[in-house]
Formats: C-alpha cells, structure tokens, sequence
C-alpha cells in the first residue's frame, strides 16, 4: 500500500486532480487518519492515467475519456473498496480488434455512472451484419470478470460493436438499473451478436432493471449459480435464454431466478439450449411473470440439440433439464410464430412445473418430443 502523499505529484503529471475526501485531521498519523487519506478521489481525463494510478484513490471519476484505439480502458485488479465513476461521455477509437473496450475487476467495488454521462461504443464503425461470426474483428465491450462483492450501477451504454457484457468468475455481483441501446444497430440489420449480459462461471449475480435494446440474447447464462434477472426490458433480441449449455469448462447452471420481466420485438421470449452430445446441468431454474409481445421466432423455446450455435433436430440427454418452473409466462405473439416447442432426449427433461401459461397468437408446433408431465406444447 503506498500513501498518497508520495502519488500526489505523479497523479498531477499524469493529468489527474486529486481533491481529498476530507481535510486532513489529527498532527499524529493515526490510523484514522491514514483511512482519511486514502479516502481521495481522483478524476481522470484520459485512459492510460486512469488505469496507471487506478490503486492510488479510493474513488475514480472517468470524465470524458476518449480511449484511443486498440486498447483498454483496464480497471482491473482495483484496491479493495473502490468506487469508479463515469461522468460525461466515454467514447473509443476505432479498431479491429478483440477488445475488451473496458475492464473491471476486484472485491467490493462499485462501478456506477453519474448523472447524464454515457459509454458509446462507437458500434457502427464495425457493425457489417456478420457480429462475431466473420467480417470485421469486433471488440467485445465490457468485460465484468472476477468482481467479488461489487455493485454497478445507472450506466447507460450504447452501440457496441458486439457483446455488451461479459460476467464471469464473478461471486455476489449486483447490476442495478443498467441501460444498454444498441437499437441504431437495427438499421439495415447491421448489429449481430450483440448480446446484453452473457454469465459463466460465476455464484452470485443479480441483474434488476435492466433496460437493453439489442440484436442477441438479452440474458445468456452459460454456466453458474445463483443467478437472477428481475424488472428487466428487453426489445429487439433473442430473448432471455439459459445456454448453450455444455461444450465448455463449466457446464452447470442452477438456482436461476428470472422474475417479472418484458420482452418485446425479439425472436424469442423464454428459450433454454443445451448442446448435442455434451454433459451438463440445468436445474432449479424459473421463469414467472413474464409478458411477451411481438415475437418472431418461439414464445418459449427449450431444446437439447444444439450444434455450433444451431439445431440439430436431435436430441441429446447429457445434459438434463430438472426442476424448471414456468409460471405466468404470458403474451400474444406473432402469427408466423410458434407458441412453444420443447424437443427433449428421452427421460432427460424431468420434474418441471407449468403455471398460467398463455402464449397465444402463433403456430402449435407438430415437433415437440419427450415432452415432461406438467409441462405442454
Ligand atoms: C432454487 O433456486 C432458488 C433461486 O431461484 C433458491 O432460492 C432456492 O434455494 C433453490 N433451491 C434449491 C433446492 O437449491
Ligand atoms: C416487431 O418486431 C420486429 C423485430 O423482431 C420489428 O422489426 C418490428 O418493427 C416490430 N413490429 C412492431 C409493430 O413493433
């Protein structure tokens, strides 16, 4: 742990303002003073200062930074207990590259945006149709990786080049009331893949008031426990989705609580995908009031035969699906839509309960196999 003291005057160089939190106290340096010290807020102008100095103040103000391209915006490894804030616009050069465009990582960190500022990912420079598929080499946005503890908060992000946000290896994260508008990539088609928040690996993490307008899964959890997703929005996506599950290191999701929520203009509603031929779990999983309107593709959708991000048509049994809830999951969805279809292996779909389930408006699916008692197609 360095002082600030001795950073004073290289945080000044390096294009920071340092304002202490508090005027200093006691002539003695007692331990509550030290505290006091350490309570500093720097704000930061420009990226590579930012992530330079980010262990010497216990809040971080990002104010206007214009990240050049090609790199990170890297708040990774912060002291325990820092606050980051992101005032005016945080914006990025272009490049083809893998990204991410910003990183954060630590324990008890919060991570929140202050009144009027915005994160544009600049997406339309890159966006060509093809997202992560082909094309340009997409940066990924956000990457949510190992916080512990954390909170973020009221950011409003918008155009990413492609998937929004990355959160993995992450145990007791809160993401409250985030906005993310990729909708100017509905023009002409041109955002692909641009998922909202994709979860692996982590136990822990609760999403609310999420408000995010995209081209791919609003929700996607690949691995994981403890997860949840409450008085969302979703439009212009794929849905709230569970999967692909399996193919991965980590293949097991469970307790997932996905509660009061609104998809609309989406290709799906509910939709739950494991892999062909691979093992995994998903157990313990629910999804209750949610209201769908405008869907293109299924209302709910679960199936067990995914391959290389399609369907196969055949199901596998690797990786059951147990204990699934699906309670007032209601909504009149387009006519060239099916309502639901579930196509599991054989035995591998067991103990799930279906309440109040009215999907209405689309086609009744003449494919559903090895449908649970409980549940109907
Ligand atoms: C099932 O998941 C819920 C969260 O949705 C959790 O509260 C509950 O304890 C889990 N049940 C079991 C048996 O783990
Ligand atoms: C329905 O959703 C599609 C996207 O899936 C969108 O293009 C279309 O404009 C929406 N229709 C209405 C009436 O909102």
């Amino acid at each position: 742990m360095v002082h600030l003291s001795l950073f004073t005057a290289a945080l000044l160089s390096a294009g920071a303002s340092l304002v202490a939190a508090a005027p200093a106290a006691a002539p003695v340096p007692t331990a509550a003073a030290k505290l006091e010290e350490r309570g500093s807020t720097c704000t930061f102008t420009n990226a590579a200062s930012a992530s330079k100095s980010k262990t010497s103040c216990s809040t971080i103000v990002l104010s206007n930074i214009a990240v050049p391209s090609g790199t990170t915006l890297d708040m990774t490894k912060l002291n325990k207990g820092t606050t980051v804030i992101f005032e005016g616009t945080t914006s990025f050069g272009y490049k083809e590259w893998e990204g991410p465009l910003l990183s954060f990582s630590g324990t008890d960190i919060t991570i929140k945006g202050a009144s009027g500022h915005g994160i544009d990912g600049n997406g339309a420079k890159w966006w060509d149709g093809e997202g992560s598929n082909g094309g340009k080499t997409k940066p990924k946005m956000f990457y949510a990786h190992s916080l512990t503890d954390s909170t973020i908060e009221n950011l409003n992000v918008k155009n990413s080049p492609v998937q929004f946000m990355s959160i993995n290896g992450a145990e007791n994260l809160k993401v409250i009331d985030v906005t993310f508008d990729n909708s100017d990539g509905d023009t002409d088609e041109l955002g692909h893949n641009t998922d909202a928040f994709d979860v692996g690996s982590s136990t822990g993490v609760y999403i609310s008031g999420a408000n995010v307008k995209n081209q791919d899964d609003c929700l996607a959890i690949n691995s994981g426990s403890d997860i949840s997703f409450t008085g969302g929005t979703c439009s212009g996506g794929h849905g709230l989705s569970i999967g692909s599950v399996g193919g991965r290191d980590d293949n097991d999701v469970s307790n997932v609580y996905i509660y009061n929520n609104k998809i609309s203009n989406s290709q799906n509603g509910v939709r739950i995908k494991t892999v062909y031929d691979a093992t995994g779990s998903v157990s313990n999983v629910t999804y209750k009031d949610i209201t769908l309107s405008n869907i293109s593709k299924y209302g709910i959708v679960i199936e067990q035969d995914y391959e290389n991000g399609s369907p196969t048509g055949t199901p596998t049994t690797g990786v059951p699906i147990t204990d699934l809830t699906v309670s007032a999951v209601s909504g009149s969805i387009s006519s060239s839509a099916t309502d639901v279809y579930i196509l599991c292996g054989k035995g591998s779909c067991s103990d799930w309960t279906w309440k109040s389930v009215s999907v209405t408006g689309g086609k009744t699916s003449s494919k559903c196999e090895n449908v649970p008692s409980g549940a109907s197609c």
